[in-house]
């Protein structure tokens, strides 16, 4: 009766929670189980809303009504609060999934999800980070992607398991090659009206590279906001010109670069707010106002991201990266509507945008909108394929043309239009 489960990548939590209420649901004693479910991320913005265990009605798209109406109390106009006792069911801390550090504690962890991140690395990186789960899962533990990261798993000693038509992979020391398929399984009975357990205390030890503080630069690695858009990095790469003689932007492009927003915002703030009063833009005041809101957003500070990306968009009202910032932006607060809006003014500008057809292709398909976002998957396609596969695309983060192609045919392969 012992059960730990990492939900790694978490974002705001919605996994690790999910998984707290299957188990409240579905484990009649549970009060008798050591159980864990740690959720972490390298973003402290994100974790930081995790704990806080609010969420809005798009959090709860494809989830039953009861569920929410079971575990969520209405706090405000389309707020929801979970309740404590699941709440406290989770461990959230910070960790970079490809910290440097070397790994402690194997065989820690029965169960690791790890959902929609992996695309978003190089292979070393996914390489690395699969070889830490192989280690940090006991034998036969179960490691659980998204449908479309199951490729990076066929090197590894995982053996696929089929249960129910999803692919899930498991750590088989003895027998790694062996490929199976699990029983499907009996229908899982719900009790009718089984309380809330009282949480155990976890169980274990939290190894150190869960908690180990994430350097800022760490977050080149990360998609800065959460999907389906993620902020582009400034493209030149910084050369070694010592930072005296650099002017204000290119310093504030520099730490922008090592991640320091921090810097960037105290460097450009009273740049931007004396431009402000100036009017009459020009190509560099676009430049400042541009990497201010990107440095306010990747710190997760969206009203004041969303306020400067708008100033930019009053001076360069067709620049397609900036409406697909401000739909990042949007996005991260949940206004899908305004950011629909603002990917398709993306796309009015620069048609051959492949990531805010992609973006776009991608809100629409979790609306349940297969048609429509079928077209603009279709869309991306037709672009990529006129696209060198090893090309970084345009405010990326780092995906190169061949990793949107295989993402997108498995959209379009799953989709029931
Ligand atoms: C697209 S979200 C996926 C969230 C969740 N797993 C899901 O499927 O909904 C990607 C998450 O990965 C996190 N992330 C990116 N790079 C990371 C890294 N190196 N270590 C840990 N988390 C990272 C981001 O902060 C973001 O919250």
């Amino acid at each position: 009766q012992r059960l730990r489960m990492w939900s790694a990548a978490c974002s705001t939590g919605e996994e690790a929670y999910s998984l707290a209420m299957t188990l409240a649901q579905t484990v009649p004693n549970l009060q008798n189980w050591q159980y864990l479910i740690l959720a972490t991320d390298i973003n402290p913005n994100v974790i930081h809303r995790a704990k806080a265990g609010v969420y809005s009605s798009w959090s709860f798209r494809g989830t039953s009504p009861e569920v929410r109406s079971r575990y969520f109390r209405p706090i405000a106009k389309g707020q929801f609060a979970l309740q404590s006792d699941i709440r406290r069911m989770v461990t959230f801390a910070e960790a970079n999934l490809v910290s440097p550090d070397p790994i402690s504690n194997s065989g820690l962890m029965d169960i690791i999800f790890c959902r929609n991140v992996l695309f978003y690395f190089s292979p070393d990186r996914v390489k690395r980070v699969l070889e830490r789960f192989y280690e940090t899962l006991v034998d036969g533990g179960w490691l659980i992607v998204s449908p479309v990261e199951t490729t990076y798993l066929t090197d590894l000693p995982f053996v696929p398991v089929l249960i129910d038509g999803t692919t899930v992979y498991r750590k088989d020391v003895l027998n790694p090659r062996k490929s199976v398929v699990w029983p499907v399984s009996a229908p899982v009975v719900v009790p009718p009206a089984l309380p809330v357990s009282q949480p155990v205390p976890p169980v274990g030890e939290i190894p150190s590279f869960f908690v180990v503080p994430v350097p800022p630069t760490a977050l080149n690695d990360a998609p800065a906001l959460q999907e389906p858009v993620a902020l582009a990095p400034v493209s030149s790469v910084v050369d070694e010109e010592p930072a005296s003689t650099l002017s204000p932007y290119e310093q504030a492009r520099r730490s922008y670069e090592q991640g320091q927003y921090e810097h960037v915002i105290t460097a450009l703030l009273p740049l931007c707010r004396a431009l402000d009063m100036a009017g009459a833009p020009t190509a560099d005041t676009i430049q400042q106002l541009t990497l201010l809101a990107r440095a306010y957003a990747n710190q997760g500070q969206l009203v004041e991201a969303q306020t400067w990306c708008e100033k930019a968009l009053r001076a360069d009202q067709f620049n397609p990266s900036l409406h697909y910032l401000l739909a990042t932006v949007l996005l991260e607060q949940e206004r899908v509507t305004e950011a629909t809006r603002a990917l398709q003014k993306a796309l009015y500008a620069d048609p051959n945008f492949v990531l805010a057809h992609f973006a776009l292709g991608n809100l629409l398909h979790q609306q349940r909108r297969y048609a429509d976002a079928k077209r603009y998957l279709t869309s991306a396609l037709t672009i990529l394929r006129r696209t060198p596969m090893e090309d970084i695309l345009p405010e990326s983060e780092g995906l190169t043309a061949g990793r949107l192609t295989t993402l997108v045919n498995s959209m379009l392969g799953g989709n029931r239009s």
